[in-house]
């Protein structure tokens, strides 16, 4: 008998070494190597018994219909436009975000939707029995006979179950708790992970069943195991969201079938998640009146855009170093404009801390926030509110200028909706307006023309 041959493998990005390290060279995680069988592929791999044959790119049929409404916009939204037939999706999140609930909930509205939809729908279920799953359908009201429920964790078995229900769509809840026999590691492990999700999107392609998978997230973020699931599948949503807050994220970091940064809102209530249709309104909806240190951005999010409170609070400092804290902004972002402030506009913050807070917990990587962050630290640093009715965006450059951004045409629009009756934009975007605003728009070319239209009235 040959000897086992066992190699280390990174448990997040999947790297392998024949000997044991303690930060792994590709990803940089630390004490992240687990020993595990090295996956023999077998000599003379049996060939499928049918080919596929290339056929000429302009021949190959579409039809609309391979796209299932899921009946839930948001999610819709996310997943542009639908759920294509054939694919394989991943749900990321922390655990508790609310995952096992929108799958639940998209099935029962699939088929509330799709009254025409014969084929019956798969929740395999790794982590909980069928009376738990069971209670959480009692709670949101889904009793649907359409959908089926398995309780399994053996790939093997499910993969025969798939073949004879021949569903319309699989959830798989979670992907870390299943195993292949084909691999000899625990479950949860990368090599594992990575097994199963090949061959489960071998089962979507080649039988046209939408499979849903659902990963853990480790505690920075990433989902746990390997990166390379990423590769594999054709969607990546995130759930994000604090705990101690009701609103929920799913946000699209991949998406082989529509744009990526598409964001769907919801709420948990004690009745599952709602979908929250004008996110705008629910995030101005507790701003406070007259108070220093906020600003209202117009930002866009995948394909619409949104208004966004963001509040600062800037204080003496106690400490030698001063603090910059930063939720929802990047960290480095709001340094590099703190810089730019006390260079270019003269507003000294050096004793000063700082705290910036996106409102929401919602998260913004968008080069036209800058003129929010600016306004909100001076606003709140001379004490001096910005006026209730007035929004702004535009990116801030090195040397204090502001410069022009994209779809300036829906961000007023978004803000005259709401009943923003003023906007500080950059003077360029201005001057390529194609609509007439029916709000006053001051065009600035400079921080200092921005603070002065923005706090210095
Ligand atoms: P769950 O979907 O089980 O999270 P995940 O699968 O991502 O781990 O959601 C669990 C949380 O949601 C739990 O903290 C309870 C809460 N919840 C509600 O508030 N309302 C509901 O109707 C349901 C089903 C869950
Ligand atoms: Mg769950």
């Amino acid at each position: 008998m040959s000897k086992i041959k066992t190699i280390f493998q990174c448990q997040s990005c999947g790297f392998s070494s024949p000997k044991w390290v303690g930060k792994c060279p590709d990803c940089g995680a630390w004490n992240s190597f687990i020993e595990e069988q090295e996956v023999q592929v077998k000599k003379g791999m049996s060939r499928p018994s049918s080919s596929s044959q290339a056929m000429p790119l302009s021949e190959i049929p579409i039809n609309a219909e391979d796209r299932l409404s899921t009946g839930i916009e948001e999610l819709n939204r996310v997943l542009g436009g639908g759920i294509v037939a054939g694919s394989l999706i991943l749900i990321g999140g922390d655990p508790g975000i609310g995952k096992s609930t929108i799958v639940l909930q998209m099935l029962a509205s699939l088929y509330k939707t799709n009254t025409n939809l014969k084929n019956i729908s798969l929740y395999v279920s790794g982590e909980e029995s069928l009376k738990q799953i069971k209670i959480r359908a009692g709670r949101l009201n889904v009793d649907n006979p359409e959908i089926n429920v398995l309780s399994e964790t053996c790939l093997e078995n499910i993969t025969e179950q798939i073949k004879s229900l021949k569903p319309a769509v699989v959830i798989i809840d979670s992907i870390q708790t299943m195993f292949t026999q084909d691999a000899p590691s625990a479950p949860g492990s990368v090599t594992q992970v990575r097994e199963c999700a090949l061959k489960l999107m071998f089962l979507a392609k080649s039988s046209m069943t939408t499979i849903f998978l659902i990963g853990h997230v480790t505690k920075d973020g990433a989902i746990a195991g390997p990166r390379t699931l990423e590769h594999i599948v054709d969607t990546v949503l995130y759930f994000e969201g604090d705990r101690g807050n009701p609103y929920r994220i799913l946000r699209a970091v991949k998406n082989r079938f529509g744009s990526t940064n598409e964001i769907g809102v919801f709420e948990m209530r004690d009745m599952g998640l709602v979908e929250i249709i004008n996110p705008s309104e629910l995030f101005l909806s507790e701003r406070p009146e007259g108070a220093s240190g906020t600003a209202v951005v117009s930002t866009i999010e995948g394909t619409r855009p949104i208004m966004v409170e963001l509040q600062a609070l800037v204080s003496h400092s106690n400490t030698a170093m001063p603090r910059r804290t930063a939720i929802g902004v990047e960290t480095n972002r709001v340094n590099l404009l703190i810089a730019v402030l006390e260079k270019v506009g003269g507003v000294h913050l050096g004793g000063m801390d700082v705290f910036l807070n996106v409102v929401g917990g919602l998260k913004i990587n968008e080069p036209a926030f800058d003129l929010g962050i600016i306004t909100a630290i001076v606003s709140s640093f001379k004490e001096k509110p910005v006026r209730d009715t007035l929004f702004v965006f535009g990116e801030v450059g090195l040397s204090g200028e502001i410069r022009g951004v994209s779809q300036a045409e829906s961000r007023i629009k978004e803000g005259t909706k709401i009943g923003f009756k003023e906007a500080i934009i950059p003077d360029s975007t201005l001057q390529r307006l194609t609509f007439k605003p029916d709000i006053k728009i001051t065009g600035v070319k400079n921080i200092e023309e921005a603070i002065e239209a923005a706090i210095n009235y």
